[in-house]
């Protein structure tokens, strides 16, 4: 069995809901899944994890939520990720996604193998968003 950690930052809720979908997605396949707010989670949480999706809105002008995600994410920089799969997903509003570009050039940088580009949905996930969200979480649990 495979452990899947979803981390996320939220302030308003809708990066949260986007998290709470992922994992629905990913327990369909029967894995054992964790979804953590990043003030509850640690470096050790995505050690011990074989696929990890990490969420966060873009914040600031066009970069991670600075007071928690960022520094959790600098944190992640010299894992082993060689038996590990990571997806990245946030909500945004106006801006054109160059947030979750930078991001996704981040973790490459750190070694990460992403299973897709990070899925970004406009403010709050409506149905079409969920189920963007769900089968995100499939593909994930089946990296
Ligand atoms: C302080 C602040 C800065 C933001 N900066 C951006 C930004 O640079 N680009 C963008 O597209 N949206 C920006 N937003 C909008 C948020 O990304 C959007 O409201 C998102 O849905 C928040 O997700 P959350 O509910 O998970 O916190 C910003 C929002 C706030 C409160």
């Amino acid at each position: 069995m495979k452990n899947i950690t979803v981390v996320f930052w939220s302030g308003t809720g809708n990066t949260e809901m986007m998290a709470n979908a992922i994992a629905e997605g990913a327990k369909v396949s029967g894995n054992s899944v964790k979804v953590l707010s990043v003030e509850d989670a640690t470096k050790q949480d995505i050690i011990d994890s074989d696929l990890i999706a990490l969420g966060c809105p873009s914040m600031g002008a066009e970069v991670l939520e600075e007071d928690f995600m960022e520094p959790f994410v600098e944190s992640l920089s010299d894992i082993d990720y060689t038996d590990k799969a990571v997806a990245l997903f946030g909500s945004y509003d106006w801006g054109d996604g160059e947030w979750m570009r930078d991001w996704e050039n981040r973790m490459k940088d750190y070694g990460v193998r992403l299973i897709e580009d990070g899925l970004m949905i406009h403010l709050t996930p409506d149905d079409e968003g969920t189920n963007l969200c769900k089968k995100l979480g499939e593909k994930l649990a089946n990296a």
